[in-house]
């Protein structure tokens, strides 16, 4: 897209060695369980096939696709549903998949949502997390890293549906055009 540039973040084996050391957490703390992961697309769909192939332990694997009205780089505060789960989450441990946390409201939707399915628990992993721009109380149960107030692409997650395929993690800063 014009007008702007891609920077790299993080590159392929940052993002392998973040994705293998959760999935060994999440394959200690798990074993012997019955966990789902719901990844939220579509952003997520890269970090969840990734991180499953790095699990240890056997998982059941559901979709849902939220969608938030407003496009572009901020998450409106009305949250709807699109796609909803397919399997019971009845006494089963839930692990949401999601790509970044920014206002903590879809998570925070998500949640509430889940828990009306009378799951065992229902935690978070997210890959990435801008801690400083929270407008509602949410910490991810594993996370991958913290990363400051930019706007992120590539690796499953968009700038207007583009980017997605990036296998590298970018932020995205506006050219500057001198005068004349
Ligand atoms: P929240 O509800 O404000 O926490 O928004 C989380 C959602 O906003 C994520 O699932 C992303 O889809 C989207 N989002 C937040 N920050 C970024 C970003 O930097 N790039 C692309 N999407 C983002
Ligand atoms: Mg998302």
């Amino acid at each position: 897209m014009e007008g702007y540039r891609l920077n790299l973040l993080l590159s392929r084996e940052q993002i392998s060695s973040i994705v293998r050391h959760l999935a060994d957490q999440i394959s200690k703390d798990y074993s012997g369980r019955e966990l789902v992961l719901v990844c939220i697309l579509k952003g997520a769909f890269m970090f969840l096939s990734d991180l499953v192939r790095h699990l240890r332990i056997p998982v059941q694997v559901d979709f849902v696709r939220l969608a938030s009205y407003g496009s572009g780089m901020k998450t409106s505060g009305k949250i709807e549903i699109t796609k909803d789960i397919e399997i019971s989450l009845e006494k089963k441990d839930v692990l949401i998949i999601e790509d970044i946390i920014d206002s903590g409201r879809t998570l925070q939707f998500l949640k509430d949502r889940l828990a009306l399915s009378k799951p065992r628990s229902v935690k978070v992993c997210a890959l990435l997390d801008k801690k400083a721009r929270r407008e509602v109380e949410m910490e991810a149960d594993y996370l991958g890293t913290e990363v400051e107030d930019i706007f992120i692409v590539g690796y499953g997650i968009d700038f207007n549906e583009n980017y997605r395929h990036l296998p590298e993690i970018y932020y995205v800063t506006p050219i500057d055009h001198p005068k004349g």
